[in-house]
């Protein structure tokens, strides 16, 4: 068995979460006494688990992409009673992208159509031009990442700059493929902002010790941190990358989970690169940007869709990554309709325009004001503090654990912040991620949940993680 295999850890589906589906099952089957009667799930960032509703718009046309008999002639009067006219004028423009059904495989790079309107959404958001060819649609970001840190690793000298504390498909990948993560640090007190000299000084230590330093990433919107970068920042690490001879990857998921729009909106690290006043930068800095359908106000996460762009990538480099996309045939085709209707969705003046922002919007103040209630209820517990989520769908405090509750996890063989969260589950049902699945500075505790609970059940979700707080303060002090 590969060894590397061994070695790799991913907390967000770690065994608290196994727990918590064991729990459900035991509550499903009426076995066990729980003080609680369902499982919250908070541990990952899956919105439609916890009763999201799927954008509308996007089911319709999926489900007569799904069903093309819809589509034929002797249906129509019956389908346009049905469907409104641009879902079902959608399904039929991109079934004549896709071809004859959605079983086959598509182009390895995804279908070229749906590449054009990734492309035209990019020039939109960005005011920059953006090529089909350097577009690749990905079972959701994740594949994405798994390709780019693949084919970056030569051998375990090949060092990436990952955050701490980092999402943990960034360590889990590098463990599985023998390279060396590069951590640095962001800064709690600061809002999780990211050092430039400190990162300089990491990169030169990490090259004296004959890491062959390649790469950064940087996860923006952050997950689990929430911080949202500032054009500032975002110039002097596109510098830094420059200097240093370093790929970006700009992890970019969050960037419709945007809660403080106005004092720090999202600036994608394409636009700001195109716009640095180094013009060299934009002609030569290689970046690729990742993007998914999981997150945002969609929520698909189970349909595993995304895309990255690669700017200024040797086209000898783009030929193997094609290769690579090749060795797995194609990215899923029902993914790739959401990545199609996420970059191209209704226009105004279509009848499902409105619906569709309403829709959207209604999710959009939902998450925002959960996000504030629950850093709220975090920031008035004893002892726990807890950053504002500018950004993405998590909160990540800091907790303080008395000493008695130290103890207990170092008997119990747990980390202590594993330990508190262990404690929460099997009094509350709530199931959230340690702050050691993330990494984080050496001696504090802290634990990641969403904000995702349903809106008319979250005043009790918090005030249960509030009394949980308490009697674990009562019971370990
Ligand atoms: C920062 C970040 N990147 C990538 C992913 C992967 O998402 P997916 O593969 O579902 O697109 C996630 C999922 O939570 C994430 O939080």
């Amino acid at each position: 068995m590969n060894p590397y295999i061994r070695n790799v850890e991913y907390a967000v589906r770690g065994k608290l979460a196994i727990r918590s589906d064991q729990i459900r099952e035991d509550l499903e089957a009426g076995v066990g006494e729980f003080p609680f009667k369902t499982v919250v799930n908070c541990n990952i960032g899956n919105p439609q688990q916890l009763n999201q509703k799927p954008i509308t718009f996007f089911r319709q046309v999926a489900s007569l992409c799904e069903n093309p008999e819809l589509l034929s002639e002797d249906k129509a009067h019956l389908v346009s009673q049905l469907y409104p006219a641009d879902a079902i004028a959608r399904a039929k423009k991109l079934l004549a992208m896709i071809g004859p059904s959605i079983g086959a495989y598509s182009h390895s790079q995804g279908v070229p159509g749906i590449r054009q309107t990734v492309a035209r959404f990019l020039e939109e958001r960005d005011g920059h031009p953006a090529d089909p060819s350097t577009i690749y649609l990905t079972q959701g970001a994740s594949s994405g990442v798994q390709t780019l840190l693949t084919l970056l690793t030569q051998n375990d000298k090949t060092g990436i700059l990952i955050p701490i504390p980092q999402y943990p498909l960034y360590s889990a990948t590098l463990s599985l493929v023998g390279a060396t993560p590069v951590p640095y640090y962001l800064d709690e007190e600061s809002g999780w902002s990211l050092d430039i000299d400190n990162l300089k000084t990491i990169v030169r230590e990490a090259r004296d010790q004959g890491v062959d330093v390649r790469a950064l990433v940087i996860i923006n919107p952050g997950n689990p941190t929430g911080q949202c970068l500032d054009s500032d920042n975002m110039r002097d690490i596109l510098t830094f990358c420059h200097e240093q001879r370093l790929v970006l990857l700009a992890d970019e998921v969050y960037q419709t989970n945007i809660y403080e729009p106005e004092c720090r909106p999202f600036i994608s690290f394409k636009k700001a690169m195109m716009e640095h006043p180094n013009k060299k930068i934009a002609q030569q800095l290689e970046l690729v940007s990742f993007h998914s359908i999981s997150k945002g106000m969609i929520g698909e996460c189970g349909r595993r869709g995304g895309y990255f762009e690669l700017c200024n990538f040797d086209y000898k480099v783009e030929e193997q990554i094609y290769k690579m996309a090749s060795v797995s045939l194609c990215p899923n085709v029902h993914g790739q309709i959401l990545v199609d209707l996420m970059c191209g969705p209704p226009r105004q003046g279509d009848p499902s325009y409105e619906s569709y922002h309403a829709e959207v919007r209604e999710i959009y103040e939902s998450l925002r004001r959960r996000s504030k209630k629950l850093e709220k209820a975090f920031n008035s517990m004893e002892g726990v503090t807890c950053q504002p989520a500018l950004g993405s769908m998590y909160l990540f405090p800091r907790i303080r654990l008395p000493e008695k509750a130290i103890a207990k996890a170092k008997q119990l063989g747990m980390a202590p912040d594993a330990f508190y969260c262990h404690e929460m589950l099997e009094a509350t049902g709530v199931c959230v991620v340690p702050g050691s699945g993330f990494g984080q500075e050496h001696g504090t505790w802290h634990f990641r949940s969403t904000f995702l609970p349903p809106e008319h059940l979250f005043d009790d979700f918090c005030s249960n993680l509030q009394r949980f707080h308490d009697n674990f303060l009562k019971e370990n002090s």
